[in-house]
């Protein structure tokens, strides 16, 4: 049996260990300002609410600077929102792998695109890449434009009926031209999809995700059994992908009678199955990438049009000059063809949707880990093992770069002359550099279709007011509280 003055030099031992272990990491401390927290927690305990994140983000960079350091516990973090120390991290190759708290990511929906670590992500991107070129993402057109036909008929019974909570239908139709874009167009034939069930699925797989971010323990499937999480999580997870692996079945049976067209092949599933017919890919690779593409696709796509039509409903007068661009494209209201054409032409739609992704920026934080030793262009070298949380809200709302009325909806913002002067990494709402959203053409066309399609046929108004926006840090910005918004016939 051991006394307590064993276990008391025991545990000095350990604790001498442990700090000796971390030593490459005390100089961060002398060189970038920052919280240091308590002894052995850091600042994780203020972190473990997802409400709080942002406001604790904001009140330290606010204190300390736009590039702190901290603690989560044992683990070296530092958090940033200086375009330039942005701009060395995204460009690194020594960054590529993302923070530790995608690992809810993976558990939640396979390790895909999204959250795969080198050297298995530089190999999937590249071969991947091709279901993202120009000329494919055109010829979703039809698809893009058929949907959001069908969303015109969807918004027809709220017509003068009250304010409404718009973004359910806006992912349940973002969810469609995922899947379809991903999978096919016949998926949208699916029981599974039109009864909404596959969208309530994919809702309740990012709550448990995002729980998971912020209380890490239920990472462990003995902790969620215990706690009785387990069942419901396990049951969703296999209704997706039980979903997606009965589409790639059918696709396989059917590519071997009649093979995919020509101008299909590089759709994302015909070029996945055929990388896997290939032995490059594994059925389970497949089902990820699907799983991780269509997560990715539908919720920022859908909050991004459902954020700019709440700004638009708040600033009715940047409504009314859209909705001028838009009707001299498309003098007549009802449904109307847009093409890759026309969306090049909607040049102050292009204003609203950057200061609309400016202001209400759909994702939030992203987090990297450095993988080597990191030279910053300011000197400082990042060791191997940091933690880095890149802080794109608050860089989107920076005073210093976006002047006095950075925290306001003002189009006006992304003029040529207000704009040549930033940091080309002062705005990234789909980050930039080696690792950067895969789908952000897609994003931005399917957006302005719909956008114009909506703005030409309906007028938006809300009585909720910008002041009261506040915001939730849910993996993707959610809102503490959605301003509902009226339809009426234009
Ligand atoms: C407005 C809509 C969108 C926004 C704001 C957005 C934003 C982002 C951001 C910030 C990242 C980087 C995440 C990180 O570094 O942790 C990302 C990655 C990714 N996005 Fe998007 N995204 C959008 C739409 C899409 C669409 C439409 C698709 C697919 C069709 C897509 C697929 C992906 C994938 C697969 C990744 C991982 C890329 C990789 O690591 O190689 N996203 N997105």
């Amino acid at each position: 049996m051991l006394t307590w003055q064993l276990w008391c030099t025991l545990l000095c031992v350990l604790w001498i260990y442990f700090l000796w272990s971390r030593r490459r990491f005390y100089r961060l401390i002398f060189q970038i300002p920052g919280p240091v927290g308590y002894p052995l927690v850091g600042m994780a305990h203020k972190l473990l609410h997802k409400e709080d994140v942002l406001r604790v983000f904001n009140h330290y960079l606010d204190k300390h600077g736009p590039f702190i350091f901290s603690w989560l516990g044992p683990i070296p973090f530092i958090i940033v929102k200086d375009p330039k120390i942005i701009q060395d991290i995204f460009n690194s190759p020594h960054c590529l792998n993302k923070g530790i708290i995608y690992m809810a990511i993976d558990d939640a929906s396979g390790q895909g695109l999204f959250s795969k670590p080198e050297p298995l992500w530089s190999v999937h991107r590249k071969l991947l890449n091709p279901a993202f070129g120009h000329k494919l993402l055109v010829s979703f057109g039809p698809i893009f434009n058929a949907e959001s036909a069908s969303l015109l008929k969807t918004l027809e019974p709220l017509v003068d009926c009250g304010e409404k909570n718009l973004i359910p239908l806006l992912q349940s139709f973002t969810l469609n031209i995922a899947t379809q874009t991903t999978m096919g167009s016949e998926v949208k034939y699916s029981e599974y999809i039109r009864s909404n069930k596959l969208l309530e699925a994919y809702h309740s797989l990012l709550e448990s995700m995002t729980d998971m971010c912020f209380s890490p323990w239920l990472l462990s499937k003995t902790i969620r059994q215990l706690l009785g999480r387990e069942e419901q999580y396990a049951k969703i997870k296999s209704q997706i992908s039980d979903f997606i692996r009965k589409i790639i079945e059918s696709k396989l049976t059917k590519g071997s009678e009649a093979p995919p067209l020509p101008e299909d092949k590089n759709i994302f599933l015909n070029l996945a199955t055929d990388l896997m017919n290939r032995g490059i890919f594994t059925t389970q690779d497949v089902q990820n990438e699907s799983s991780t593409i269509v997560f990715g696709a539908f919720e920022t796509t859908a909050n991004t049009v459902a954020y700019t039509l709440i700004l638009l409903a708040m600033f009715p007068e940047y409504q009314e000059k859209a909705f001028e661009e838009i009707r001299t494209l498309f003098p007549n209201t009802g449904d109307f063809e847009v093409t890759y054409g026309d969306t090049q032409n909607m040049t102050y739609m292009d204003l609203i949707l950057n200061e609309s992704m400016r202001v209400l920026t759909p994702v939030p934080i992203v987090a990297r880990q450095t993988m080597q030793d990191v030279q910053l262009s300011n000197g400082i070298v990042l060791p191997k093992g940091v933690q880095i949380g890149i802080d794109i809200f608050h860089l989107h709302r920076d005073k210093n770069i976006w002047g006095e009325n950075a925290e306001t909806f003002d189009p006006e913002h992304f003029l040529p002359h207000h704009m040549q002067d930033k940091h080309p990494y002062s705005f990234i709402p789909f980050t930039k550099g080696i690792r950067n959203c895969i789908g952000w053409r897609y994003a931005l066309l399917s957006s302005k279709i719909t956008l114009a399609k909506l703005l030409r046929n309906y007028k938006f108004s809300t009585s909720f007011k910008f002041e009261d926006l506040d915001f939730v840090e849910d993996i993707t910005l959610k809102l503490r509280k959605v301003p509902l918004l009226e339809v009426q016939k234009r």
